[in-house]
């Protein structure tokens, strides 16, 4: 059972108004920090991400051999085991983070030993069954909690699979090519829905080869392996320098909030925009925000520009969120239902199902927040209604210890009627620490 710990109240603003830079993207610092641990070398990174998530990974990998240095402002240094996992003397701790142990359990699967993973209680209630299947079919043995964590991982030499993920994961993807790029032979991943492809590019930037599909109706991803220590050279993962590009799932936060103040100016530098992970901008745009992209440049094959926000004068139109679009936005539906009811023609959202198995369940949660704020909002088991032309309430919010859904609220918060109260508000640091000092500094009261 999640405690609160902190609460926040949030004062209704006037306005939102500012410039700034956000610290790394979390999905972008997992792999280069899971990647980078598992390199030969010293790789370094600036503006990783601050988030307690990322930390979890970096906590992992020390645990399994390799050193990493934090040299404050956003600058971490790793040196890697150069593909030569370490026994840990106690279990892998995930914490709350769903891509730690998915992601992690794939490269420990081809690794001989044994480990095991474990989670806080909300990691402990997340479904793990969509990994162990694809690792179960390559050879390793995996034990599962009545199919979540802890997690047990027999690992040991693997065959590669052809695999096509049940549900659009972009960490279950991950997992299988992680095992794969350890695999001797042809390791394919395939997928109806293309999800976040940070995984395919970092893997490319540590020097792996990899082959993608992307026109035959399900992307495919094929990765040849080679095993640890058998053929020297092949698929040897080399350190890299990168800096780390803003993470748009919390620039989310931001640009929902400019989007309730008609006149807003918000101007977001850095900001990642690989396209897998920038729907958020076509969603905003749909309602009727308008934003510029400047200063547009590659780093590692990841798209970093800069965003400029503008909110209409007229308010926000009204959009419905469902099929693949839902599965790209998955993390930014909490705050694009919490901003609704101030649009004129509502945000209708299906096809989300995934959201009850996150953090928590953001439907159940996003759901009983707008009823406390006074909404009238209809819940789906895959997704809700929540029609526009609505005043709410400041009102006490039960975050449930889930950092996305802490955020959407304070950012519904600001034009409430009246102070919000955030329970759990701690929880933010989970992706994004900074976040209430940064909202302080835009809102205008
Ligand atoms: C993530 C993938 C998504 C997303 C999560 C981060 C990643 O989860 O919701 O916040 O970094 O790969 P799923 O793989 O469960 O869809």
């Amino acid at each position: 059972m999640h405690t609160a710990t902190e609460e926040r109240l949030i004062r209704p603003a006037r306005n939102i108004f500012g410039s700034l830079r956000l610290p790394g993207d979390k999905s972008i610092s997992h792999r280069y920090g899971m990647l980078a641990a598992f390199a030969e070398g010293v790789s370094r990174f600036s503006n990783f991400s601050t988030g307690a998530d990322c930390a979890s990974t970096l906590a992992c990998m020390t645990q399994l051999g390799a050193s990493v240095e934090r040299k404050g402002d956003g600058l971490v240094e790793i040196t890697g085991i150069g593909g030569h996992v370490g026994q840990p003397g106690a279990p892998l701790d995930c914490g709350n983070s769903g891509s730690t142990m998915r992601m992690l359990s794939g490269l420990l699967a081809a690794q001989s030993g044994e480990f095991t993973l474990v989670g806080d209680a909300s990691l402990s209630r997340r479904p793990m069954e969509r990994i162990r299947r694809p690792l179960e079919a390559m050879g390793a043995r995996i034990s599962l909690t009545e199919g979540h964590a802890p997690i047990t991982i027999h690992g040991g030499p693997l065959k590669p699979i052809d695999f096509t993920t049940p549900v659009p994961s972009a960490q279950v993807k991950t997992c299988i090519l992680l095992a794969g790029l350890q695999t001797p032979g042809v390791t394919t991943v395939r997928e109806a829905i293309r999800t976040r492809d940070h995984s395919e590019l970092a893997l490319r930037a540590f020097g792996a080869r990899l082959e993608r599909n992307l026109d035959a109706g399900l992307n495919a991803v094929s990765i040849t392996g080679s095993q640890t220590g058998t053929e020297t050279g092949a698929q040897t993962l080399k350190a890299i320098d990168a800096a780390v590009p803003g993470d748009i799932s919390s620039a989310a936060f931001f640009l929902c909030a400019a989007a309730l103040f008609p006149g807003s100016q918000l101007l977001l530098e850095g900001l990642g925009l690989n396209p897998t992970r920038a729907t958020l901008l076509d969603a905003l745009t749909a309602l009727g925000v308008r934003i510029a992209v400047l200063n547009l440049e590659e780093k590692h094959a990841e798209l970093v520009g800069t965003v400029q926000v503008t909110a209409p004068e007229n308010g926000l139109g009204g959009t419905e969120i469902s099929g693949s679009l839902a599965a790209q936005l998955i993390d930014e539906l909490p705050v694009l239902a919490a901003i609704a009811p101030w649009s004129r023609g509502g945000i209708r959202i299906r096809d989300a199902k995934e959201l009850r198995v996150k953090e928590s369940d953001r439907i159940a949660l996003t759901v009983r927040n707008l009823r406390a704020m006074g909404a009238e909002v209809t819940e789906h088991e895959d997704g809700m209604d929540v029609p526009g032309g609505q005043q709410l309430h400041g009102a006490t919010i039960d975050s449930g210890g889930d950092h996305r859904i802490a955020m959407a609220f304070s950012v519904t918060a600001l034009r409430a009627t009246g102070d919000t109260l955030i329970q759990g508000a701690e929880s933010a640091a989970i992706s994004f620490p900074e976040f209430f000092d940064l909202l302080d500094f835009v809102a205008e009261r």
